[in-house]
């Protein structure tokens, strides 16, 4: 059959524009069609288990179109961009974004990945996470960003964009949200309303929406000072094979990360102890 949009520039094709690391993806109604990569088919299996686990905070998987292309529902709502703006600073979003991660996590456990499945990365990666032995694995969704979480009312509600998804531990996954959300960044590289939030309370915040154990709260300022020397080391690898990476290494990348790892270096400790404290 014929699909009345396969003309590139259809009218009824609104072009869509994240963080541009994929080209293409447009709007065709109430779905999203997107590059098929080569981990298009693993990813597409795993929401569909999300989908029959119960988890309704990713897209639903529709297979492809007959121009070859990814086909996904549509996530109505707003996703923000950097700088977060201030209506993002609250706890509440915190606490929201910590449940949806929660239900994810829930949904995900016990998902076997096909045989041949495969995962994306970004370009030239040197680095993969590699959890020790015994951790129980989960696919999660490794790329909470801005420009990948849905907003409604104000308050997290849905996830995009899992081309990063891959087995993980939960403290990994959490880790990554921490990075973007508490945030885990140095004063200078936040946006405005969160250069004085109080980091440590704000990751006590979380763990405590989330449900954190206590293995998973001593584990996890290691977690986070292992992922952002991973990020500086693969955001540099990736400046240096792909033009999109090199101009967001330029545009402050390249400081933000070694910042990022001092900061955590110094801070860490204090947020350990908050999250560790009893009571
Ligand atoms: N299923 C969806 N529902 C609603 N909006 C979507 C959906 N997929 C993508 N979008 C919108 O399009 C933007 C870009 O899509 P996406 O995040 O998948 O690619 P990207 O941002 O280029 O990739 P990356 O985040 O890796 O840079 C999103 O930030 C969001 O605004
Ligand atoms: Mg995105």
């Amino acid at each position: 059959m014929t699909d009345p949009n396969r003309d590139a520039g259809h009218p009824d094709e609104e072009p869509l524009t994240g963080d541009g690391v994929t080209q293409g993806i447009v709007r065709v109604g109430n779905t999203v069609r997107r590059p098929v990569r080569p981990f298009t088919l693993t990813v597409q299996a795993y929401l569909a288990h999300l989908r029959a686990a119960g988890f309704s905070g990713a897209p639903v998987p529709l297979g492809l179109d007959d121009q070859g292309r990814e086909v996904l529902s549509f996530v109505p709502g707003e996703v923000p961009r950097e700088p977060l703006p201030p209506g993002t600073a609250g706890e509440e979003v915190l606490i929201e974004l910590a449940r949806l991660i929660r239900r994810l996590h829930d949904a995900a456990q016990g998902w076997v990945p096909p045989a041949d499945a495969t995962w994306g990365g970004i370009p030239g990666a040197r680095m993969t996470t590699s959890p020790p032995d015994g951790r129980p694995l989960l696919v999660g969704h490794r790329d909470y960003c801005p420009g990948n979480v849905v907003f409604r009312d104000g308050l997290p509600a849905a996830l995009i964009d899992f081309d990063l998804a891959k087995p993980t531990t939960r403290v990994e996954d959490l880790a990554n949200a921490l990075y973007w959300w508490a945030p885990l960044l140095h004063p200078k590289d936040r946006a405005p309303a969160f250069v004085d939030l109080d980091i440590p309370h704000r990751v006590a915040v979380f763990a405590d929406a989330y449900g954190m154990t206590a293995p998973q709260r001593h584990a996890l300022v290691p977690a986070a000072t292992r992922m952002i020397g991973r990020f500086h080391v693969n955001m540099r690898a990736a400046a240096a094979t792909d033009p999109v990476f090199r101009r967001m290494w330029d545009g402050g990348v390249k400081d933000r990360l070694p910042r990022a790892e001092a900061w955590i270096r110094d801070e860490g400790p204090a947020i350990t102890a908050r999250l560790t404290a009893a009571g």
